[in-house]
């Protein structure tokens, strides 16, 4: 009896906290329902761990903008903590730490280095459309969407090639974590590419400090004892190994879902694949954000939106649902290319952590989207499309389609 009151009582909390449900199949289904009910309650809603969350757009953005709020790691770590595993680089860090070490990530992400990685990314898109057409029914997953921001990132940091088939298979899967651990196998598999991974990295530093090339691995060690120190350049590169893989997969796979749930909208893309691609992967930024949500620690007591958050707890921000907001956003669950919106998503955040990828993410997801629609506008569903487990990250897992043209 003891048992069963227990776990009375565990799903009953469960059932209140809105966090837990978005794990559950209902809020894995559609999250957005999840989140309507977190706003209809206010602009801040208590969890029952004592924590709050946000799917308001205004109390998201303002949280996200107020360095009274700090990545939470930053409150656990402070400054200067040595770089272990779970060290996220300048994602986790607060100024002056933070902008040190953004500044030496920021000029791989300039203009005129998206621009230089364009015609790799549209090559890496040429041939897997190529072998994916050559079958006929393949997996917009595994067979497009994964191998393209590996291998575009390999190119970014100089991974020599006899590296980068072992490099991509270790992040992959470690970029799969950025939804979490399932399970103990799960987490012994990480740890075990981990440290593969990083004796790749060591491995590359060692040449770059040989033979220096034109690649942010070697700015990066260059600045090294002055503006980097030695303990901070391996997190620091897989950071940005990680941070740009699952989510730009996400996106990617996000935005061919939207558009073939919306067929009239797929064939506007198809009729202007050049002009109507960059504005499909925005709208779906907006409409189906492959991150969902972060997280933010009070240093001191908050007066926020009529409450007062204390210091140490953390706040939610759901990035997700503060861009379906129907106080910003005209028909705000509407999917609409054509949409001019009222205000910026927050998909990339907001504020001094606002993603530092987000030029590139952009120019991979439009290039694979343009040449897909010029290539395969008979492109359509093979199967049951299967999601990610997690509430963090949002996206498809499994994508069957076929590029057959209906008859
Ligand atoms: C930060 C989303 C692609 C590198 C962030 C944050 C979000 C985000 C939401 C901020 C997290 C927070 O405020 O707590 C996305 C999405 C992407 C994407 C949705 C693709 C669709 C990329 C790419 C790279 C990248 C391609 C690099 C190759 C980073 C880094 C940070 C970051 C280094 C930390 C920025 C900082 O703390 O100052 N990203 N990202 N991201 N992202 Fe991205």
């Amino acid at each position: 009896l003891y048992r069963r009151r227990l776990a009375i009582n565990y799903w009953g909390r469960v059932r209140r906290d809105p966090l837990s449900r978005l794990h559950l199949a209902e809020g894995r289904a559609n999250p957005y329902a999840v989140y309507d009910e977190i706003r209809a309650y206010g602009p801040l809603m208590p969890t029952p761990l004592g924590n709050w969350v946000t799917a308001n757009h205004a109390v998201c953005d303002a949280v996200l903008r107020d360095r009274r709020f700090c990545p939470r790691a930053a409150q656990m770590n402070g400054p200067g903590a040595p770089g272990d595993k779970f060290d996220m680089s300048f994602l986790d860090k607060d100024p002056p730490e933070h902008t040190r070490l953004r500044r030496l990530a920021q000029p791989a992400f300039s203009p005129k280095q998206i621009a230089g990685y364009r015609p790799r990314v549209e090559r890496v898109v040429g041939e897997l459309l190529d072998t994916a057409a050559a079958k006929g029914t393949f997996d917009l997953v595994s067979d497009f969407a994964a191998p393209l921001p590996i291998a575009v990132i390999s190119d970014l940091m100089g991974i020599p090639d006899a590296d980068v088939d072992e490099f991509t298979e270790h992040g992959a899967l470690i970029g799969s974590a950025l939804d979490g651990v399932r399970s103990l196998r799960h987490a012994a598999r990480l740890l075990a590419a981990s440290d593969a991974l990083d004796k790749v990295f060591v491995r590359l530093f060692e040449l770059r400090r040989r033979e220096p090339a034109d690649d942010a691995v070697s700015r990066i060690l260059a600045a090294e004892g002055d503006q980097i120190q030695p303990h901070e350049v391996l997190p620091l590169c897989r950071l940005l190994l990680v941070a740009g893989f699952e989510t730009t997969v996400n996106l990617i796979g996000n935005t061919v879902n939207a558009l073939l749930d919306h067929p009239e909208q797929w064939d506007a893309v198809c009729a202007d694949p050049a002009g109507l691609a960059d504005a499909a992967v925005e709208e779906t930024l907006r409409w189906d954000s492959p991150v969902q949500r972060t997280s933010r620690c009070a240093v001191e007591d908050i007066e926020l939106a009529g409450v007062t958050v204390r210091k140490g707890e953390l706040v939610v921000p759901l990035l997700g649902a503060a861009n379906r907001d129907p106080s910003v956003y005209a028909d705000a669950d509407r999917f609409d290319l054509h949409r001019v919106p009222e205000a910026d998503h927050l998909s990339f955040s907001s504020g001094i952590h606002y993603c530092v990828g987000a030029p590139l993410a952009r120019m991979e997801a439009g290039v694979a989207l343009r040449l897909l629609a010029e290539r395969m506008p008979g492109l359509r569903r093979a199967g049951a499309l299967r999601r990610r487990d997690a509430g963090i990250i949002r996206g498809p897992l499994a994508f069957p389609v076929s590029t057959a043209v209906p008859a």
